[in-house]
């Protein structure tokens, strides 16, 4: 962790900007943009990186955040000041250049830009993050700086694709975006994860997921979705949780588990087609293996109860886990092990699960119609969905045992008095998905800025 230093003193000369305003600078194109503006007079804005001098000639690698090119420089196509100017440059200065652009196969981007003119914007000072290997937390601590880096840029750009995936297809679907609140007086999931804040005086929770809130914009909407920031305030030290994530929950109405299983997977193959589509450089810059990804979207996902999965589990590797064992992550590296696809798990011992989930027996054991969907490869557990008890005399037995205020959760019973319908849903941990399909070890890489246990610093 960074630690503070007391406020700087003014640096009076050393930061400041070589221009006044962007009135200064030439109305420019964006990189995403250069095939249609070869062959012309054009101008870019954005940072250098990357910079190789050979005597009169200087080569740089330059990004606008839309993308990359090569820049050439030659001494004899610039003024005496130009070159001054670009030899003075820096890794992640930011500047102008102007110039003509044309394909080229041996730049690192297919690009070049031959310069004739150029701006300085800012001198950079040594950038901290360079070449050499930098440990995480290091990296974490730099993180508004590290999201520069091309394989950080790559993740969150797979990311946006999943979000921009994840819209289209619930519209398509019949979906409609409703949001919920993050402050909320009720549990979700389980009261341990509960933050709590204090709500001019009264005890509130920031949101664990917008499920109960959802379940009655269906009742107005039919499908509907949310998507948005929730907490949890597990004190897991893993490489799949967040304390601060981002989920889409949905809700089907009129529809059960084995719907909800068979919607679940056409979504999770939808955003990896996308992002095979979509998001080629990125995915071989971050160099995942794509025969993989594939093969998700063409071969059917796995599906067993969760007594199955215990049985060969304690099969194969001899665990000792009982019918009411959770799954865990060790569990799930092993349950990779066995299988190539991704595996839906379902008829989870209730012991283990939430509260709204409906119950019923199985031999001596109490069962809920939940699922939750493991990613195969190790990556874990990427959704988790149920059927919602829609009874209210049997919904009101399970808050009673479980002693949960009922004056908080009255507006959620009125659902089970005025018109109740059967329906299930399911939610989407962002983060865990973009991490399996990007390949990324740990899920701090894939949110801008991780909230985790010992880190909420920058
Ligand atoms: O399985 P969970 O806890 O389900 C719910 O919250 C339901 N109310 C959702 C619903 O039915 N609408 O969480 C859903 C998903 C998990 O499958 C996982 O992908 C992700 O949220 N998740 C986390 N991601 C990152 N860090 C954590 N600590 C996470 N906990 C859950």
């Amino acid at each position: 962790m960074a630690t503070r230093s007391k406020f700087p003193d003014k640096l009076e000369k050393e930061f400041e900007p070589k221009i006044n305003s962007s009135k200064d600078l030439h109305p420019a194109i964006r990189l995403a943009a250069i095939a249609r503006n070869l062959g012309k007079q054009i101008y870019i804005n954005g940072w250098v990186y990357n910079i190789r001098s050979s005597g009169k000639i200087i080569f740089l690698q330059f990004r606008d955040g839309s993308g990359d090119i090569q820049i050439v420089a030659e001494q004899s196509k610039l003024s005496e000041k130009q070159w001054e100017a670009l030899k003075a440059l820096t890794n992640e200065s930011s500047v102008q250049f102007g110039g003509i652009a044309r394909e080229e196969k041996r730049s690192p981007s297919g690009y070049e830009m031959a310069l004739n003119n150029l701006t300085v914007i800012q001198i950079s000072p040594e950038y901290p993050i360079g070449n050499k290997e930098h440990g995480p937390d290091f990296l974490l601590d730099h993180r508004h700086l590290w999201l520069r880096s091309q394989k950080q840029r790559a993740i969150l750009k797979i990311r946006d694709e999943i979000f921009f995936s994840l819209t289209l297809f619930l519209r398509e679907q019949g979906f409609t975006r409703i949001d919920t609140p993050i402050f909320q007086p009720v549990s979700c999931e389980d009261t341990s994860d509960l933050f709590k804040v204090d709500y001019f005086g009264r005890k509130m929770y920031l949101t664990q997921s917008g499920q109960l809130y959802l379940e009655s914009s269906e009742f107005a909407l039919g499908r509907t979705y949310d998507f948005g920031p929730v907490f949890r305030a597990e004190k897991s030290k893993t490489r799949k949780h967040l304390i601060e994530f981002w989920m889409m929950d949905a809700e089907l109405p009129f529809e059960g588990l084995d719907q909800l299983m068979d919607f679940e997977e056409m979504f999770a193959k939808k955003m990896i087609t996308d992002c095979l589509t979509n998001c080629k450089n990125e995915l071989a810059i971050l160099e995942r293996d794509t025969t993989m990804l594939e093969k998700y979207t063409k071969n059917k996902f796995e599906r067993m109860k969760h007594k199955e999965a215990i049985d060969l589990l304690n099969g194969k590797f001899n665990l000792g886990l009982t019918y009411l064992s959770d799954i865990g992550a060790p569990e799930e590296a092993k349950l990779s092990e066995i299988f190539d696809m991704p595996v839906f798990i379902y008829d989870w011992p209730a012991e283990i699960k939430a509260f709204y989930m409906p119950r019923f027996k199985d031999g001596d054991t109490q069962r809920v119609k939940s699922v939750d969907l493991v990613a195969a490869e190790g990556f874990g557990e990427i959704m988790g969905g149920a059927e919602r008890e829609f009874d209210y005399n049997k919904l009101l037995d399970i808050l009673k045992e479980k002693n949960y205020p009922y004056e908080d959760y009255a507006w959620y019973m009125d659902l089970r008095k005025y018109g109740s319908i059967p329906h299930c849903g399911f939610g989407l941990g962002l983060e865990r998905f973009v991490r399996w399909v990007t390949g990324t070890k740990h899920i701090r890489e894939t949110i801008p800025f991780p909230r985790m246990l010992n880190r909420f610093y920058p």
